[in-house]
């Protein structure tokens, strides 16, 4: 019989993962180039917003790559900014709502989808997830929704888009805009259209674990223009386009990008497509194994995903039916060379800032009184999907591993395999 790694039998992988980032000379050769011209900021090319199509040659890296991704992304403005959280914050404050709105956003992601609405002295109304998708559940957005609610925000978890075709028609028919936090979603596609293109605005994540990255970074894509400017200002600290240096309009965040981070991304944009495509084959390719093995069922993917992201590869795991504690299983396959992760501790409203309601100054939201009678543990309750996904079930595995050859997935599939077969030795 195996022994198990964990317990000293000999690993199924030995072998590391494709490493991330990945970059070579054309990085090294952008960032010399920026050093060298000794222009690191966005201001060194003169005032402001170029919204519209600069052209090649002596323009910030920061404006070409913003109109290169929201071109990719078929959107007509992309507003680059220092990280994904700023970017959602920036466009919930342009929406101009009222302190004390409510918006809806999944309970499973992270932390930045609802902390940019209590920046903006907003109340985020938590709302379960799909347990085939893990991606927001339409109908308990239905109910969610009450006479304060002003936004819907999906999250295009782990790559796979959100159900936008029930998600649009409930936000029309409440007369409500969407929002799309699209961290995870660069490249992905629902029905044959980019995501992030689908709503009021998407924001982006260029942070170091994502599947393009320039260690941090963000970009907030719109096809409204009048937005997109105010976007814009709130990103150069209320400053507006064609007025001095000191002068300021509107509340706002210094949030800029600086031009190392524009070159990067403009090279990383590059294999951006490529990338995609690699993985989604793998991770399809991973789904048809895994799906094999009793006990072991990976998400579904929707037939109106037309190119998942796989920026987090996820299946479930049936903790009742296999027996020993998720934890356990994980540790026994890390063991076996394989970099799975349980992800979140908990559904986001369980985190102690939301428990203890830990917002700005200690009030909730600031200035009102109005949601006083919130109480966030209740909304375990409403959400036993995501419950479940962190307690006992989701497993999630790395986008870098999906930039490997199906060999890799052989080894993956093989190690679940083994410690499937081998759980005794860690009940
Ligand atoms: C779903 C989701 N939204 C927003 C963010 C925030 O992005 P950033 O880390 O760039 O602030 C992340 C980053 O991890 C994320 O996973």
């Amino acid at each position: 019989m195996e022994n198990l790694a964990i317990n000293g039998g000999r690993p199924v992988r030995e072998k590391p993962f494709v490493d991330w980032p990945v970059f070579d000379e054309t990085e090294e050769a952008a960032l010399l180039k920026v050093l060298r011209s000794g222009k690191w900021w966005r201001f060194a090319f003169g005032q402001g917003v170029e919204l519209i199509e600069p052209e090649e040659g002596e323009h910030s890296q920061v404006a070409l790559f913003q109109n290169e991704f929201a071109d990719y992304h078929g959107c007509r403005f992309g507003i680059a900014a220092a990280n994904g959280t700023g970017t959602l914050e920036i466009g919930i404050r342009a929406m101009n709502l009222a302190v004390g709105d409510e918006i809806i956003v999944p309970a499973y992601t992270y932390v930045g989808s609802a902390t940019c609405v209590l920046q903006n002295n907003l109340v985020p109304i938590f709302v379960d997830i799909d347990p085939d998708t893990y991606n927001i559940d339409p109908a308990r957005v239905e109910e969610a929704i009450t006479d304060r609610t002003r936004a819907i925000m999906v999250v295009h978890f782990g790559g796979q888009p959100a159900d936008m075709d029930r998600i649009t028609a409930i936000a029309e028919k409440h007369g409500l805009p969407v929002i799309e936090d699209a961290a995870h979603a660069h490249g992905c596609e629902w029905k044959g259209q980019m995501a992030g293109s689908m709503s009021l605005f998407s924001s982006f994540s260029f942070q170091a674990s994502k599947n393009m990255t320039s260690g941090e970074g963000g970009i907030l894509l719109t096809d409204d223009e009048a937005f997109a400017a105010e976007c814009d200002s709130m990103v150069w600290s209320g400053r507006r386009v064609g007025r001095p240096w000191y002068e300021f309009h509107r509340l706002g965040w210094n949030y800029r990008m600086t031009e190392f981070q524009g070159a990067i991304l403009r090279a990383q944009l590059k294999r951006l497509e490529e990338q995609v495509l690699h993985r989604e084959r793998l991770g399809d390719y991973l789904s048809t194994l895994l799906c094999e093995l009793d006990g072991i069922s990976p998400l579904v993917r929707d037939k109106r995903t037309t190119r998942h992201g796989y920026h987090i590869y996820m299946f479930r795991y049936d903790e009742p039916f296999v027996g020993p504690p998720k934890q356990k299983f994980i540790d026994a396959l890390v063991a076996e060379g394989v970099p799975a992760f349980g992800g979140y501790t908990f559904p986001l409203y369980r985190n102690p800032m939301f428990l203890e309601k830990k917002f700005i100054n200690g009030a909730f939201p600031l200035g009102t009184q109005y949601h006083e009678d919130i109480d966030y543990a209740s909304f375990a309750v409403k959400c036993p999907v995501s419950e479940r996904a962190c307690n006992t079930e989701a497993v999630w595995l790395p986008q870098n591993v999906f930039l490997g050859n199906k060999k890799d997935m052989d080894d993956i599939a093989e190690a679940v395999r083994k410690v499937l077969e081998n759980k005794n030795e860690i009940m």
